[in-house]
């Protein structure tokens, strides 16, 4: 390569966005074999067929050139560690694995978006690598977002949305507070959200108290005041005896008799309970319209990324 710098030419190829694969196969003595490639590609679809190549310099390289047969697995979303794993020299690549077996004995690896099992049918010289062209034998294929290599690290797919993307006002006076702060984001989010739910508690008599501590024992039924007191602080509110008083006139719990008793929910705080969860969940429907499933999972785990991050240690209503 006189003319062409490796570095660039590699950089620039790095722009070529792909999804990522474990290849598998085995060896003469049964062991399983397995690389980490994004060089697969389509080929054929009659008959089916599929490409991927691999490094001349991989210590692999003879198994796979001699199998009669090979995998490839297309990752999720969330085999980013299994595909560096299996990157890497020196490990025991599937350890703690337990691979079911495909045509020729090949390891098929789960949870992946798709997998195609091939017999080995043609092999081409490619430079410093050797290209590999199975015919796909048998294959599957699961609803799991796939994992995707972008720049040289691995990535999230998202499609573009079909609408116009409202842009994010950046424009501020120096030193003001400006729209895409994320308290005002997150805080206008919340407030216009749970402004769907006000209809709802008034029309069943709930302050906002109420509403946190109904969703508690909705969780988990069966909880003291002082537990429900700690589970809704996180929302800047408090569950006190008068709370407690409260939804009991309405008939939405029993108290028990004992100092800090258990609260339990009637069959009508029950019913109440599930409206309260239709009202949140359509708001929730309505919020995300024309959000691609691929853009909610994104934002949950966005949220959660923050919701950690700016955690003092409050507890989880789910695992409390
Ligand atoms: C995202 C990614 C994509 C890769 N794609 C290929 C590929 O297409 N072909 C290949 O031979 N090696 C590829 N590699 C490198 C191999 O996974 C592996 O690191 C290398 O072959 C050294 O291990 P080996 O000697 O066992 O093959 C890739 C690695 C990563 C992390």
């Amino acid at each position: 390569m006189d003319s062409i710098d490796a570095k660039s030419f590699r950089q620039a190829l790095g722009s070529f966005t792909t999804g990522v694969t474990i290849v598998t196969t085995v060896d003469q003595d049964g062991n399983n074999v397995g690389v980490t490639a994004n060089s697969f590609n389509s080929v054929s679809l009659d008959p089916p067929m599929v490409l991927w190549s691999i490094a001349r310099t991989s210590s692999n390289i003879a198994t796979f050139t001699s199998a009669s047969h090979f995998a490839v697995h297309i990752l999720a979303s969330d085999q980013d560690v299994l595909a560096s794993h299996f990157s890497k020299r020196g490990v025991d690549r599937f350890a703690g694995l337990s691979p079911s077996r495909g045509p020729g004995g090949v390891p098929l690896l789960d949870g992946c978006t798709a997998r195609f099992q091939c017999r080995m049918a043609f092999q081409y010289e490619g430079g410093d690598h050797l290209i590999l062209v199975g015919e796909v034998l048998e294959f599957d294929h699961h609803d799991r977002e796939p994992l995707v290599f972008k720049g040289g690290r691995y990535a999230f797919a998202l499609p573009k949305a079909s609408g116009p993307i409202p842009a994010v006002d950046t424009s501020s006076a120096p030193g003001a507070f400006a729209p895409d702060f994320l308290i005002y984001q997150l805080g206008r989010a919340y407030h216009q959200l749970f402004a769907r739910l006000r209809p709802e508690l008034d029309r069943h008599q709930l302050g906002i108290a109420d509403y946190f501590a109904l969703s508690m024992l909705g969780v988990r039924d069966g909880r003291t005041v002082s537990e429900l007191d700690r589970l809704v602080s996180y929302s800047g509110n408090h569950v006190d005896i008068g709370c407690a008083r409260r939804l009991s006139d309405l008939g939405f719990v029993d108290i028990g008799s004992q100092a800090d008793a258990r609260l339990t929910l009637t069959s009508q705080g029950q019913h109440v309970v599930v409206e309260l969860l239709a009202a949140a969940q359509a708001a929730n429907d309505d919020a995300e319209n024309g959000f691609d499933p691929s853009e909610s999972r994104l934002l949950r785990q966005f949220l959660n990324r923050v919701i950690t991050a700016t955690d003092p240690g409050l507890p989880s209503p789910w695992s409390a």
